[in-house]
């Protein structure tokens, strides 16, 4: 066997004896949060949210095709998702070796419990309420950008609403029959301007659902969003990793 291919082996499987969350511990951590929310709060979230936005639509489509109308918020959140959802756990908040300020490691440092901020699955299981809190925190922030009115996203979604709506009206009979006059151009445009407003009034809340439906408090308290929580298992899976 040649020297420099043993050598390169050694280079590639030391880095993986280090006992820091890195590469699939990362990923697998980001992943299980992401995954979580997606087929938990979120999903539970956008029912209702389409919901209610079949119920201010003139057509009252129906809450399976409003959902259809929102498609574009749910594309560029899972287009943004992992990478947000990533930077904000690793490396924004745990990173780097776990010393204390005599340079020391703790016990339960790094790992299955270690009280200092630092990259390892002991240090995310030891501040887990904080590590809870930051995906939260993440998911509401990305969702309620997507969901407002300067977002791209939001406004694919109101030009659907507004398709939605106007395919369904009987504006173009009602133009040959009554001619482009004035107060049916006017009606059709201030229908137009309500759903957009109202549009924007479901959107807005959605910040609000999730936290509700995370059961609360979600502003950082240690005993916050308890059904955002999912702690034994995530801690139990955060030690799978060295
Ligand atoms: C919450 O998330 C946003 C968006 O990533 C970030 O800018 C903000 O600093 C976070 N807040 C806290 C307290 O972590």
């Amino acid at each position: 066997m040649h020297f420099s291919i043993l050598f390169s082996f050694l280079l590639l499987t030391v880095p993986v004896t280090v006992n820091a969350c890195e590469g699939e511990c990362i990923v697998g951590i980001t992943n299980a949060f992401l995954d979580r929310y997606e087929n938990g709060p979120l999903k539970t979230v956008w029912k209702n949210i389409a919901n209610q936005l079949s119920g201010v639509m003139p057509n009252n489509p129906g809450p399976f095709t409003a959902m259809t109308y929102l498609q574009p918020i749910f594309d560029t959140y899972r287009s943004r998702a992992y990478d947000g959802m990533e930077t904000a756990i690793f490396p924004s908040y745990f990173h780097g070796k776990c010393l204390d300020e005599n340079g020391q490691e703790p016990d339960g440092c790094p790992n299955p419990d270690c009280s200092i901020v630092c990259g390892t699955p002991g240090s995310l299981v030891h501040f887990y309420p904080h590590l809870r809190y930051i995906a939260f925190n993440q998911t509401r922030h990305l969702v309620k950008e997507l969901s407002s009115p300067g977002s791209d996203a939001y406004q694919q979604v109101e030009q659907n609403v507004l398709n939605a709506v106007q395919s369904n009206q009987p504006s173009a009979r009602m133009l040959r029959i009554y001619g482009r006059s004035m107060p049916i151009l006017l009606e059709l445009q201030k229908r137009a301007d309500d759903v957009r407003e109202q549009l924007k009034m479901v959107l807005e809340r959605v910040d609000f659902l999730l936290e509700t439906k995370c059961g609360g408090s979600g502003n950082g308290d240690t005993h916050g969003l308890p059904d955002c929580s999912w702690e034994d298992a995530m801690k139990q899976y955060i030690l799978t990793f060295p």
